[in-house]
């Protein structure tokens, strides 16, 4: 994918970004206004949206939900799927119609859809109403292209990697859970997927600087910390200190955070190492989101995944084996190119085989610029997705069935907030990764509870809060 080629926008194309003077700028110029920002997309975005927070709440700017009060809006994209486009553009024709109300509304698109030449190209010929595009790389770059949005439309997206930053100003969502990135980008070059385009090459952070970051998180008293990649056991295959993800995730637990959690991992990095690490210690969740896209070796190989149907199998039986009470989650791709409705039943195979916990589920979508977007697909959508809903059954009875044994468990649950259910409940999540809602622990958020659980549905358990009674 090549560089957005847009005429009087200021693209640089240097080989070396250096904007860190840019990084953590503070200004009272905005002071008092209000900021709205949505993010769509994965954890990477939701992490990425925090640090845009940081970056807005130092230009004097506070956050609102509504968006009829907001003087600033940054809209956070993904471009994973044709739908994530849809959705981006449907909201700027929304934004339209507020900024004729005010014309000083600031109106901001950041995230994976602008590194596409063909929108970066599209916002500037006919959304001129859009004040700043920025892309995943210069983030940070964000208040100084707001200070200097007066003059004209700024657009600056780069091809090319930045700088991987460290002591970023962010604003987090929780004071309980947080992100820790531990790599941006990704090298797998899957043949459907956009990432390594809209995120660019494998970038590792320094493992001191993660583990300074998790120290931190401990001491303000964080509970959980996840780290984050998109193929977090890649971990450390770009960098000069001879590192793995295995050693690194043995040296978080190893800092005793209470809960630890990781996404994603990719079936072809997973080490016996890792295996060990996640078996050995206990702040370390037995929960893991393994990806298998499709389960036909055919299928796996067109898309460029680097292992077989027979050998997801066995690394998902070694990972039963091994982590005591593991629950395990993975994507699939339906309709994926000329895939057959052989190579479909050997997906159904393979998830009847595993039995996961969950599964997000996708009908492929071509990505402009990706090589399975020049494949002759002679499958209809149709048919797709008939597929996608027989797959789909399966998977919430297998979800179902999983929950349905946790009926009468005590489980240790970290409670993370009010629950939607309403009726005075919270909501929080087991080891294992299962949303619970339970009853009488209002002035339990933030700890790790027991919960006895009373009832299953396919997506989520309820439970009580388990009252020991001292003799
Ligand atoms: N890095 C992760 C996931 C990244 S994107 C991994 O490799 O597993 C999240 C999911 O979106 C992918 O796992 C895949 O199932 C789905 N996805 C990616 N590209 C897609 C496309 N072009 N069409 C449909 N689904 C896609
Ligand atoms: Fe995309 Fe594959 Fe990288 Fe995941 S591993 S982000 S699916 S290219
Ligand atoms: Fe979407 Fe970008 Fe994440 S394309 S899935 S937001 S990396």
């Amino acid at each position: 994918m090549n560089l957005p080629n847009i005429k009087d926008a200021r693209i640089r194309t240097n080989n070396k970004i250096n904007y860190m003077e840019a990084k953590n700028i503070k200004s009272d110029e905005f002071k008092g206004k209000k900021y709205f920002i949505r993010t769509y997309g994965c954890q990477m975005n939701v992490h990425d949206s925090e640090e845009i927070k940081g970056i807005l709440e130092n230009l004097g700017f506070n956050e609102t939900d509504n968006l009829e009060q907001a003087d600033i809006v940054v809209l956070n994209t993904c471009a994973i799927r044709e739908n994530a486009h849809d959705k981006v553009f449907g909201f700027l024709g929304r934004l339209k119609h507020l900024k004729k109300e005010n014309p000083n509304l600031i109106i901001c698109i950041g995230g994976c859809m602008p590194q596409e030449e063909s929108v970066a190209n599209l916002l500037k010929e006919k959304y001129p109403f859009v004040n700043i595009v920025f892309g995943t790389h210069n983030i940070s770059e964000l208040g100084s292209l707001i200070l200097e949005q007066k003059e004209k439309q700024q657009i600056e997206v780069y091809s090319i990697e930045g700088n991987v930053y460290e002591h970023m100003d962010y604003v987090r969502d929780s004071k309980i859970t947080a992100w820790v990135n531990i790599m941006y980008g990704c090298d797998k070059f899957c043949t459907y997927c956009i990432v390594p385009f809209t995120r660019g090459r494998q970038r590792s952070r320094k493992m001191a600087n993660i583990l300074e970051e998790v120290k931190e998180l401990k001491e303000k008293g964080y509970m959980e910390i996840t780290l984050l990649g998109q193929n977090v056991n890649a971990y450390g295959k770009d960098l000069e200190e001879e590192v793995d993800f295995a050693t690194l995730l043995e040296n978080v637990a190893k800092l005793n955070i209470p809960r630890i959690r990781f996404v994603t991992s990719h079936p072809w990095d997973f080490t016996d190492e890792m295996i060990n690490v996640i078996a050995k210690y206990d702040n370390i969740m037995p929960y893991i989101h393994l990806p298998l896209q499709s389960g036909s070796s055919k299928i796996l190989k067109l898309m460029g995944r680097r292992y077989t149907k027979e050998e997801y199998i066995n690394l998902y039986n070694k990972i039963k084996e091994h982590i005591k009470g593991v629950s395990i989650t993975t994507d699939i791709i339906v309709g994926f190119p000329n895939e057959t409705e052989e190579d479909f039943e050997e997906t159904l195979d393979v998830v009847k085989k595993c039995q996961f916990d969950g599964a997000f589920t996708f009908i492929y979508s071509p990505r402009e610029g990706t090589p399975a977007s020049k494949i002759k697909d002679s499958i209809s959508l149709k048919e797709k997705e008939e597929r996608l809903y027989r797959l789909n059954e399966i998977i919430n009875d297998y979800s179902l069935k999983h929950n349905k044994e946790y009926i009468g468990k005590t489980e240790e649950v970290l409670i993370i907030g009010t629950s939607e259910k309403g009726e005075n409940k919270v909501c929080g999540y087991t080891k294992t990764m299962k949303l619970v809602n339970v009853s009488n622990a209002q002035s339990d958020i933030g700890k790790i509870i027991d919960v006895k659980i009373t009832s299953a549905k396919s997506f989520s358990l309820d439970g009580e809060k388990v009252v020991f009674i001292k003799n």
